[in-house]
Parts: C-alpha cells; sequence; structure tokens
C-alpha cells in the first residue's frame, strides 16, 4: 500500500471519529439525565449498557442528516431525480419514523435498536462503528457503576455544526453511587 494512502486513512478515521464520538457521549449522557429512570434501569441491569447506547443514538443522533450524491437518474418513490444531484438523507428523522418505531419520541433503553440508521445504511455507513460502540460501552459501564444519578444543572448549549447534533456545553451534577 502506498505510505500515503495510510496518512488519508488516519486523515479519516479523525476527521470522522473524533467529535462525532465525544458529541455522541454527551448527547448519551444528557438523555440520560432527562430520563432518570432509565438510568436507575441500567445501573439494576448493566447487561442493556449496549442496547442503551443505541437508543441513545436512535433517540438523539449525532449525525442527524447526511448527503448523497446520485450517480444516475433515479426514481424515488415518484419523484425523479436527475444524476449529479445533492440528495439529503434525514437519519434522524428516520430513527422516529413512526412506521418503524413504537413510542418513537420516547428514550427506551429497554427497545429493540436494530433497525436505527445512527450510522447510517449501506455501503458507506460507518467505518468506525464498532470503536465507537466499544468506547460509549467502556464509559457507560465505569459510570453507571460508580454514578447513582445524573442531574440537569442547567440548559444545555447546542454547538452550532453543518453535521453534527454537537453540544456546546452540558451543565449536569452527578449523585455518587
Ligand atoms: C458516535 C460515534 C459515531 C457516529 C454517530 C458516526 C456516524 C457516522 C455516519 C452517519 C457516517 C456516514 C455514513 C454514510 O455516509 O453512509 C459515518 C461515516 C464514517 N465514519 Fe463514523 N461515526 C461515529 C464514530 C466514528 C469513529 C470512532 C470512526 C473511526 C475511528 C468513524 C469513522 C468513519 C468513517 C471512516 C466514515 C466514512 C465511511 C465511508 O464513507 O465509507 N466514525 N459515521
Amino acid at each position: 500500500m502506498p505510505a500515503e494512502y495510510g496518512a488519508l486513512l488516519v486523515r479519516s478515521f479523525l476527521s470522522a471519529g473524533v467529535d462525532t464520538t465525544i458529541n455522541g457521549i454527551g448527547n448519551l449522557l444528557h438523555a440520560f439525565s432527562l430520563h432518570p429512570q432509565e438510568w436507575q434501569k441500567l445501573r439494576n441491569d448493566r447487561s442493556l449498557v449496549k442496547r442503551a447506547f443505541e437508543e441513545s443514538l436512535r433517540w438523539q443522533g449525532t449525525v442527524q442528516t447526511f448527503f448523497r450524491t446520485t450517480t444516475r437518474n433515479v426514481n424515488l418513490a415518484g419523484v425523479s431525480i436527475p444524476e449529479g444531484s445533492k440528495v439529503i438523507a434525514f437519519l434522524g428523522a428516520a430513527n422516529r419514523g413512526p412506521r418503524h418505531w413504537e413510542e418513537a419520541d420516547t428514550f427506551n433503553i429497554s427497545r429493540q435498536t436494530s433497525g436505527h440508521v445512527g450510522f447510517a445504511f449501506g455501503i458507506h455507513q460507518c467505518l468506525g462503528q464498532m470503536i465507537a460502540r466499544q468506547e460509549s460501552e467502556v464509559v457507560l459501564e465505569v459510570l453507571s457503576q460508580r454514578v447513582a444519578s445524573i442531574n440537569p444543572a442547567g440548559e444545555p448549549q447546542r454547538r452550532l455544526n453543518n453535521t453534527l447534533f454537537a453540544v456546546e456545553s452540558l451543565p449536569v451534577t452527578i449523585e455518587p453511587a
């Protein structure tokens, strides 16, 4: 493999893998701060750690929208889209689509989350999703052992970002276990 490919690979991991994970963990903690009963559920049953992260991506995903460019003329749900068009996919809307999800607006870490598109879908779906899952699960595993409750301590501030549902600040207080 030519050396410059390695540099490009590292660059794509850094550009795609840092802010996504930081804000993913921020959004996860925000979800729990608003749903103390779900935090207690997790503390009572740590086997829910994996689902909890998936549910946070479904309920309040870090990547709410993503663009695609059509490589040929396509017809989608009766709409014809010419080749070379930019098409925006609303991942966040699909993750709350009532045809797929029951009580879609409810953050429920016991739900079956398969089918969410927080990491998108298809050939270009997130390459680093297993790393993101592992990082978030470690955070949840340790916090759920050491923290009895996560409580809002002010309005969270969002950071404007064209791609990410980002957190500027998330004031919370925690009660140690
Ligand atoms: C919570 C964390 C993360 C979220 C929500 C996330 C989400 C996404 C989404 C929605 C895409 C677009 C996929 C598409 O175009 O269909 C993507 C692509 C990608 N992600 Fe992630 N990501 C996360 C973490 C990471 C990490 C940790 C890495 C690497 C270490 C990573 C590497 C990539 C790469 C390389 C792509 C481009 C894949 C391609 O175009 O084939 N991501 N991610």
